[in-house]
């Protein structure tokens, strides 16, 4: 989303001056082309040389230094920008915006910015903290300025809250979600993605359960995310960690799973069910360990659990249904089959016996099928483009749907 986003950011006078470098280089290797405004006290923590050296572009600082690149260059920066980005932003300044005082070249640009504003607060936790500040911040908010929150951690003036300028790559990150939102190509749908697998317990320390890590599931939640959807992500226990920007949902059991994609069913546009669920539950849980004995084998019952996806298309409305298909042999006759049994507008078919497919790897090969038989083969690749992939197809037919 960043790639020749045109991007004015302001510095202004605090110690996370420093981390406003590497926000430079970051938000320059994602794409953008950045100009630095520095107020007078943000240069004595950092000299606009170094700004310099990073953008690759003149630093401004100084409303009548006669050597400016721009005849008017406040107005000049501000009709150059896509957007502003304001960080670290000191209690000053953002007082100074809630006030519409503009008394230098950053306050004045500011106040002639007609385009988005993000600002990053960054300043000790009592100052934070302060009636003052708080309603100063909670007014560029309602007027249209997006906020991104501090970090809590340690200060540099040694204590420990509220205040920390957020990580460089967390705010590139923050940058991403806001134009996703506003330019996405998925911006105006919401999706519900199901992701790893459930486990169905048996006693206290043992569970049904399988192979799935969540890396497919995970990659089109960020994917969805990355494109502007609203993104909703139903998961089964893994290790990695939710995509920035996504609502997330842990779950453990199929009937939890269940409950949860339930609960959101009607609001969603898309469904898409990389999960790999649970197809049996334990007849009986033991609420204690259940004991080995030394040449006795044991037997356990098993109850079927509910077939979500097979629900979902039961009562299905608007909502485009993909489902995956996890198959050892007959990929396209058993994926064809759960097609028609779920109600789906769309499979994902793996071969999980393939190399570098289906569970836990990084890549996967995959077969789109549809309702009306037809096949499209994709080469192996990342998660990630398989996630791209499907999601071009969702944006095709949902737009289809609609017309
Ligand atoms: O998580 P990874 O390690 O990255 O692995 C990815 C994956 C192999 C898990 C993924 O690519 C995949 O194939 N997911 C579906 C696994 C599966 O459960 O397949 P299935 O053929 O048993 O089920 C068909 C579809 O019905 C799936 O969309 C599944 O989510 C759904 N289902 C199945 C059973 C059930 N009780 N309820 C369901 O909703």
């Amino acid at each position: 989303m960043l790639k020749g986003k045109k991007i004015v950011l302001g510095v202004t006078g605090g110690i996370a001056v420093y981390k406003a470098v590497d926000l430079v280089s970051k938000l320059k290797k994602a794409g953008a082309q950045v100009r630095v405004v520095m107020t007078e006290a943000a240069t004595k923590f950092v000299t606009p040389l170094t700004f310099k050296e990073i953008s690759g572009q003149a630093v401004a600082t100084d409303m009548w230094y006669a050597n400016q690149e721009f005849n008017v260059e406040h107005i000049a920066l501000v009709e150059w920008a896509d957007m502003m980005l304001l960080a670290p932003a000191t209690a000053n300044i953002i007082g100074k915006m809630a006030a519409g005082i503009a008394d230098d070249l950053l306050s004045t640009t500011i106040l002639a910015c007609q385009k988005p504003i993000i600002v990053c607060p960054a300043m000790n936790t009592g100052m934070y903290n302060k009636t003052v500040v708080q309603e100063n911040i909670n007014k560029l908010a309602k007027w249209g300025m997006t906020i991104m929150p501090p970090a809590v951690g340690h200060l540099a003036c040694g204590t420990t809250g509220i205040g920390r300028l957020p990580e460089p790559a967390d705010i590139v990150e923050f940058v991403q979600q806001y134009l996703a939102m506003q330019e996405g190509d998925l911006r105006a749908l919401k999706v519900l993605v199901t992701a790893a697998g459930t486990r169905e317990p048996i006693d206290p320390v043992r569970y049904i359960g399988n192979r799935s890590s969540g890396k497919m599931g995970y990659a089109i939640a960020k994917a969805a995310s990355d494109r502007g959807a609203k993104v909703i992500l139903i998961s089964g226990p893994s290790l990695l960690a939710p995509p920035a920007g996504v609502e997330f949902i842990s779950v453990e059991s199929t009937q939890e799973m269940l409950d949860a994609v339930l609960k959101y069913y009607d609001e969603v546009d898309v469904v898409i069910k990389a999960a790999a669920v649970a197809d049996y539950k334990s007849n009986v849980v033991a609420t204690q360990k259940i004991k080995k004995h030394d040449d006795e084998g044991i037997s356990l019952l098993l109850d079927r659990n509910p077939d979500i996806l097979k629900i979902l298309g039961s009562r299905k409305k608007k909502q485009f249904l993909v489902g995956f298909a996890a198959e050892t042999q007959n990929l396209l006759a058993n994926a064809q089959e759960k097609i028609q049994k779920k109600n789906l507008d769309m499979i994902v078919a793996n071969d999980v016996t393939l190399q570098g497919a289906g569970f836990n790897a990084d890549t996967n090969v995959v077969k789109f099928l549809f309702p009306d038989g037809k096949v499209r083969s994709l080469e192996k690749m990342a998660k990630s483009a398989v996630a791209e992939a499907i999601l071009d197809v969702v944006k095709e037919n949902v737009t289809i749907l609609r017309k």
